[in-house]
């Protein structure tokens, strides 16, 4: 065969291939964005948007500015449901063609053909592109709630959710965590509204009698799903020297009072990281159908109202979105199939805090629920995401979100700290961690090169390490850490006698059985009792209501998991209030299993079928996804 023939046959392979695998036309670093930074970079999005709550949209424009990496004449970068309406050079106002391409699940692809512009002195290529646009009032981002759907039941709200991949749908940007970029806001909406966004706030001025502008500015650089805003009628409360927390007033004092432990989170946090690097650090508690416990947008944590139980329980997630303000957002992931990397560390660092605070045992307890939990969720994941490094080819990022990248990732962390000599020369490698890549976008191999590194005396201890089987094999750790078990032992030992008991026989259960549980023990020792094979009677569930009146306890974790118990023992009265739990929380750690475990229970089904179809227009795009899928209504 000639030179000419082999380089044919090399062509049609090439391009054979780019038609049969659409990840080809996808950015080579990033399986779940087109855009390609590694050309031309947005270094700054400036946005100017006008929060139209009649038509549900956001209208105006960004202005990027972008830097050129590599010889290229086009600019490309990930939209989803947006109207473009024209495309400039901001030096000339001169229109700059473009074409939206490649329309996948999860966004199209817009292309930009750049303007020619001189080099600068410093020898970089610069340019500046004036965006302008409206969202859809169905951009998975944004949701936009009616008053019914708010405390006040007065004004309409409207907040953001842009991870993993959604801020495609509120701008038009590189939407891969592999680029980050500082970002400046300007906002107008209506008078009786608060803007609150992801930055820092720089004033608020009226335009007109009925509307007001609030300009905001993020000076660090951060992955566009970093993005995010939250208007409504909104009240704050200070609850310390630079946080205040956000909410509704029918919230506020309770939230202010639950979040009290903030600061001494944020100084523990720091102890363990390093410098707190974004000002301030607020948090807004969202309406009900927020999807998620916490959301950790920059110095702004997003919190579900699930989270105020009165009794400071559930605060244990904002020791998690603390720790992200290292782990994730200063130092953040190249793609989401390293997402374990930012959340295993972070709930590493979110038990560290637990365990500065309430003790080790504590700490260690924290580490074996949240083992009962990745067992319980290992039962319902297609084997794919039971690995640490998942592959998203093809693979929408939601679906790919579970408590493996959690908990397992966890285990390592817990696990390496043991190996390399405990928490004196860990937590210095920590440190060096964040001020080695912060401000930079990294992936698993990055962490572990690093790993040796530091320890570059111990790299015997790392060899040892079964690498493989942590980041590649699925289902559960290959390590279980030997974790104290005080606190668990007594939800154990009380399950079992709760499973061993002969209801022909009189029982000796006693209100004060759990008078020295703490609230998470108690949930713990519900979980046990899930957990076990054995399914306990309705008799023995209305035994346990009589004895410890667990109907009447509020926090929702405890909750969910007296719900769950119940509908494993299909008793069936309790199937109406689970429905009213569905459909008064939206955290989706909340309401997805209770979905699931209705939809397991064939004659429920139907009815959990019906409630959804009821309810699924108020929830959240990505809640309303996911239990679809769990209900199996995808092709209907
Ligand atoms: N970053 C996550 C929330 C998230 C993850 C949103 C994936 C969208 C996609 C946040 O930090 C988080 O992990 N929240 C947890 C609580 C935490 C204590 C485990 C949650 O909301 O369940
Ligand atoms: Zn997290």
């Amino acid at each position: 065969m000639s030179k000419f023939s082999i380089l044919l046959l090399f062509m049609f392979i090439f391009v054979a291939r780019a038609f049969r695998n659409p990840k080809m036309a996808l950015s080579p670093n990033d399986p779940t964005s087109f855009s390609r930074p590694d050309l031309v970079a947005v270094t700054n999005v400036h946005f100017q948007l006008f929060v139209n709550f009649e038509k549900k949209i956001l209208q105006g424009h960004v202005i990027l500015d972008a830097e050129r990496k590599k010889p290229t004449n086009s600019l490309i970068l990930d939209v989803q449901n947006l109207t473009l309406k024209s495309i400039t050079n901001c030096k000339d106002d001169s229109k700059l063609e473009y074409t939206v391409e490649e329309t996948v699940s999860f966004g199209s692809k817009l292309r930009i053909k750049l303007p020619n512009v001189p080099e600068s002195e410093d020898g970089k290529t610069r340019y500046q592109i004036k965006i302008q646009y409206e969202t859809s009032p169905k951009a998975p981002a944004l949701q936009w709630l009616d008053p019914e759907q708010t405390s006040g039941g007065k004004y309409p709200y409207l907040f953001s959710q842009c991870v993993a991949i959604h801020a495609r749908s509120m701008l038009p940007c590189q939407d891969t965590p592999g680029l980050t970029s500082t970002y400046s806001a300007e906002i107008t909406a209506p008078k009786w509204a608060r803007v609150l966004m992801s930055a820092l706030h720089n004033g608020t001025k009226d335009v007109d009698p009925f509307s007001k502008l609030s300009t905001f500015y993020q000076p660090v650089p951060i992955p566009s799903y970093l993005i995010a805003i939250a208007v409504g009628s909104l009240v704050s409360k200070r609850i310390g020297p630079r946080s205040s927390v956000w909410a509704e007033k029918e919230l506020i004092d309770q939230s202010a009072s639950e979040f009290s432990e903030t600061e001494t989170m944020l100084r523990t946090a720091e102890e363990i990281c390093g410098p707190y690097v974004w000002g301030v650090y607020d948090i807004l508690v969202l309406p009900p159908s927020f999807a998620f416990g916490g959301m950790e947008n920059p110095g702004l944590t997003f919190a579900s109202p699930s989270l105020l139980a009165g009794d400071h329980f559930l605060t244990s997630v904002i020791a998690h979105e603390i720790s992200h303000s290292w782990s994730g957002n200063l130092v953040a992931i190249a793609n989401f199939e390293h997402f374990w990397l930012k959340e295993g560390l972070t709930v590493f660092l979110q038990f560290k805090i637990i365990g500065r605070m309430f003790g080790e045992k504590v700490r260690h307890f924290y580490a074996l629920m949240g083992l009962s939990e990745l067992k319980d969720a290992l039962k319902s994941l297609s084997p794919e995401f039971t690995k640490l490094i998942v592959n998203l080819d093809g693979i929408d990022s939601d679906y790919a979100i579970s408590n493996v990248p959690y908990m397992k990732g966890h285990t390592f962390h817990f696990y390496l700290e043991k190996l390399l000599g405990g928490p004196k020369e860990f937590e210095p490698f920590l440190k060096s961690y964040f001020e080695t890549f912060k401000y930079k976008s990294i992936v698993t191999t990055d962490w572990k090169d690093y790993l040796y590194k530091y320890f570059s005396n111990k790299t015997q201890l790392l060899d040892s390490v079964d690498w493989d089987a942590w980041l590649n094999k699925l289902g559960m750790p290959p390590v279980i850490p030997n974790y104290n078990t005080d606190l668990l032992n007594a939800c154990i030992n009380l399950a079992k006698r709760w499973l061993s008991w002969d209801e022909n026989t009189a029982s000796n259960f006693e209100k004060s059985d759990i008078a020295n549980l703490t609230a998470q023990q108690k949930l713990q020792f519900l979980s046990e009792l899930f957990a076990d094979e054995a399914v306990l009677s309705v008799r023995k569930m209305e035994k346990m209501q009589e004895v410890y009146d667990v109907d009447s306890v509020q926090n929702a974790k405890i909750r969910f998991m007296w719900i769950r118990l119940a509908l494993k023992s299909r008793w069936e009265p309790k199937v109406e209030e689970a429905l009213d739990f569905v459909t008064k929380h939206g955290g989706m750690s909340l309401i997805r299993p209770i979905y699931r475990d209705l939809y397991d229970w064939q004659e429920m089904r139907q009815r959990a079928i019906e409630n959804y179809m009821k309810t699924k227009d108020k929830m959240m795009f990505v809640t309303a996804q996911m239990i679809k899928k769990d209900l199996h209504l995808d092709y209907n």
